[in-house]
């Protein structure tokens, strides 16, 4: 019998990424993965290899580390988890496994593929809309408004309410920014106003339903199983929240990359149909959301090292994209490589992203209709991205020159 040694007594290298930009985080954690499959991180260790950050994430035993987020940016005694709605991302076990059962139906890449004449029609329109033989910020004009109007398509509100839901998430979404503390305020009173304006859509939805996901999520059944209105309204939150901020930085990640590689943007423009392997291959060269966590529920042995209860393991996503075992030249963006592994950007395991359908179809047909519209995309300035600190992150700005044809 092997006996495991606990994580705290291992010498492993140290990663304390504070103050790097995003190259050198990735360069320090392929230096890491050299010496050891963990390494030490300012908050519990780091797996460095891909294969294990797809087994930390696959192992019913590692729980999701969400709502430890407000206790390690030191909300500790505010109510704020207690009084917020337990969402899909953190549940575990079979109430996880029920969920996710009764809502895959919604979810598959059919009921994405019906909105991708809506996502033209929007793409198009933006396009449009801003000066033909100009430029500008790229985030501004196509990255901020492109996923809204598709999530408010989705779950059936109306398109003129866009900007609520987009201030809601922008809100909400500062709870992923290392600065809780004072943005407490607007993350709660964001979130009391979208829990009130989806509660009404559903009371309307259950009298009056229409072909749109939150009536599909109304009308599922399983066994004499249903959604309950709390969770109708998690769902609707969560839709909202996981698909909008990580869709226009994605997209705004993807272009930048097409911006400093004007050689593969001339591939995409000659060849749109690559549009599907362009989106895989820059998510996994620069992917949006770059790490997930996960906590061990129980003790758990995995590969010699006992994780005690408590243990927080980070998995750096961007850097599993780049482990030379599983892509040749990782470190090179090329939207006609054959690429053998799978790019992780949208996780692995029970949590794997519900809405990657949707995503990959909303970047596919905003890159194919950039390709067609704009044969010239040049970069303009210097890219100026979000802070390090952010958990979905991108460029801020992307100042770049087109032409419409
Ligand atoms: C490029 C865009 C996107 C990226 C990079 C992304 C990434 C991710 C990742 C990494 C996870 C897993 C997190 C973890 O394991 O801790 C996740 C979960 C999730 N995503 Fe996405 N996502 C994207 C778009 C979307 C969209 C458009 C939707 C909604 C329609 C969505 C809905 C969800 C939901 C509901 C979960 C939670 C699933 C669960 O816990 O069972 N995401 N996403």
């Amino acid at each position: 019998m092997t006996i495991s040694t606990d994580v705290t007594a291992l010498d492993l290298p140290d990663l304390t990424l504070v103050g790097l930009d995003r190259d050198q985080q990735l360069a320090a954690i392929a230096d890491a993965r050299t010496q050891h499959w963990l390494a030490k991180t300012m908050f519990g260790v780091a797996v460095t290899h891909y294969d294990d950050a797809v087994a930390v994430l696959r192992d019913r035993r590692f729980h999701s580390a969400l709502s430890l987020i407000p206790e390690l940016q030191g909300i500790g005694d505010s109510g704020f988890e207690t009084s917020r709605r337990q969402s899909i991302l953190s549940m575990e076990g079979e109430p996880h496994a029920r969920l996710r059962r009764l809502v895959a139906k919604a979810f598959t890449p059919m009921a994405a593929d019906a909105l991708r004449p809506f996502m033209r029609s929007v793409i198009n329109d933006l396009i449009d809309s801003v000066d033909p033989l100009g430029g500008g910020d790229f985030v501004e004009a196509i990255c901020e408004p492109y996923p809204i109007p598709i999530i408010c398509e989705l779950l059936g509100a109306p398109p003129q309410d866009w900007r609520l839901f987009s201030d809601w998430a922008t809100n909400i979404f500062k709870i992923f920014n290392g600065t809780l503390a004072e943005d407490l305020p607007a993350v709660q009173q964001a979130g009391k106003e979208l829990e009130q304006y989806v509660t009404a859509m559903i009371e309307r939805r259950r009298n009056d339903p229409a072909d749109d996901l939150l009536s599909t999520m109304i009308a599922i059944e399983e066994a004499g199983d249903r959604l309950s209105t709390d969770e109708l309204i998690m769902m609707a939150e969560a839709v909202l929240m996981a698909g909008t901020d990580t869709t226009r930085n994605q997209l705004a990640c993807t272009m930048a990359l097409f911006a400093t590689h004007p050689q593969q943007w001339a591939v995409l423009v000659d060849r749109p149909e690559l549009a599907s392997k362009a989106v895989e291959e820059s998510m996994r060269y620069l992917g949006a959301v770059r790490g997930t966590m996960r906590v061990a529920s129980e003790p758990v042995e995995m590969r010699g090292v006992l994780f005690p209860q408590g243990t927080l393991v980070n998995i750096p996503l961007a850097s599993a994209n780049r482990d030379d075992d599983h892509f040749d030249t990782p470190n090179v963006f090329d939207i006609t490589a054959e690429r053998t592994s799978v790019q992780m950007t949208f996780g692995s395991g029970v949590h794997y992203c519900l809405g990657a359908a949707l995503a990959r179809a909303e970047l596919q047909e905003a890159l194919a209709l950039l390709a067609e519209r704009w044969p010239i995309f040049a970069l303009a300035g210097d890219i100026e991205w979000k802070p390090e600190t952010f958990g979905i992150w991108g460029p801020a700005k992307l100042p770049v020159r087109w032409t419409n044809s």
